[in-house]
């Protein structure tokens, strides 16, 4: 095989759907595969075992939030060397909790990219020895794609066609998914990812990193009351979070101290989420989905939750947002993605590489 390249058992594109289909009334979700996920993208830690790519059997996730904390984001080589020391009891807790041992793993599913480079090849060189020592196959996921997996663990039903919100702190995206294996981007933002403004904002506060919970725990003591931006990008699906983050800067620095700081928060928190609200249900308009997911670190966000569930309402978009602790990073969703991809045919030999800014359709659902 070509280094690099990846095998799966049809050509790349979008034509899986109806064998997935056939799959799925065949009952080939309820054999009972399980599937080890591997994620250390960034700077969470994470294991977990997926069953049918549905049941959630064990999932552990070791934040380094803390670590990173006084330096006011993730420093890549803190990140790189602590998911060396974490990974191996990460993974026997994720077992444990499962009930499961390494002989029960059929497919080990890991994050090749988008990520930080040096997390990305702890992740990946534990999965690659775990694959070839159980004999059994590697199979790459993309971050993004996994986000949206996160939905199947808590909502069993959903099938697509549906169209996913991935809110993170690297990426806001939609994306539009006809059947599994096939994702096609329809809009992003042009700038900043909402994650990232959380993030910057939290720090114009003098929040700890990562700002996204600090902010939100924040407002929620305040008033949205100072009328930031909202950029709507008409007759576009992508986003612009750069003007709302200035305009807080802006704001602050001209009111020096006398300002609350709970209600910039909450004033900001309500920009991001009429903004995620409003271009969601005009994305399900224009696209004609009558599903959505919602999904991403920004999505555990009560407020932004709010929101986007209100217009789908309005919208007659069925809306399907995972557990909170689904929508920040954790190997659960990349396990679930991996076991659909796995049953595609989707494979990668001992020579995958990682890649920081891997596109989807280098993965497969492109
Ligand atoms: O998906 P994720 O865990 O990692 C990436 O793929 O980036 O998302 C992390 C982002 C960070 O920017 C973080 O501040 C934000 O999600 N976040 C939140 C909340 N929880 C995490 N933003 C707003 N409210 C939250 N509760
Ligand atoms: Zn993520």
């Amino acid at each position: 095989m070509p280094p690099g390249r990846f095998v799966g058992a049809r050509g790349p594109g979008c034509h899986g759907g109806l064998r997935a289909l056939a799959g799925h009334r065949e009952g080939w979700w309820m054999d009972g595969v399980k599937v080890l996920g591997v994620e250390t993208s960034c700077d969470e830690t994470a294991c977990a075992v997926v069953e049918d790519g549905r049941h959630l059997l064990g999932n552990v996730v070791a934040s380094q939030a803390k670590l990173h904390q006084r330096f006011g984001g993730v420093v890549p080589e803190i990140a790189s060397r602590r998911h060396l020391e974490m990974l191996l009891p990460v993974l026997d807790q994720a077992l444990a909790e499962a009930g499961v041992s390494l002989r029960d793993i059929e497919a080990v599913a890991v994050t090749p990219g988008p990520g930080l480079i040096g997390a990305l090849l702890v992740g990946l060189a534990a999965a690659k020895a775990l694959a070839w020592a159980l004999d059994v196959p590697l199979v790459p996921v993309h971050h993004l794609e996994a986000h949206v997996y996160a939905a199947f663990l808590d909502y069993p039903h959903l099938e697509p066609p549906l169209l996913a919100l991935v809110v993170s702190g690297g990426h806001t995206d939609f994306l539009w998914m006809p059947s599994h294996g096939c994702m096609e981007l329809k809009g992003r933002s042009l700038d900043d990812a909402a994650g990232e403004a959380f993030d910057k904002v939290g720090r114009l506060l003098g929040l700890p990193y990562p700002g996204g919970p600090h902010v939100e725990a924040l407002a929620r003591d305040g008033q949205p009351t100072i009328p930031f931006p909202r950029a709507w990008l008409e007759g576009t699906l992508d986003f612009s979070f750069s003007g709302l983050k200035t305009a807080v800067a802006v704001y602050l620095r001209r009111h020096q101290e006398a300002y609350r700081a709970a209600d910039v928060a909450a004033s900001f928190q309500a920009a991001v989420a009429e903004v995620l609200a409003g271009k969601a249900a005009r994305a399900c308009s224009t696209l004609g989905a009558t599903r959505l997911v919602l999904a991403g670190g920004v999505a555990a966000n009560a407020a932004v939750r709010e929101s986007v569930r209100s217009r789908c309402e309005e919208a007659g978009v069925e809306l399907y947002v995972p557990r909170p602790a689904l929508c920040t990073d954790n190997a659960a969703m990349v396990a679930a993605a991996g076991y659909f991809a796995w049953r595609e045919g989707r494979r990668a030999g001992l020579d995958l590489n990682a890649s920081p800014g891997l596109t989807l359709e280098a993965v497969g659902p492109g």
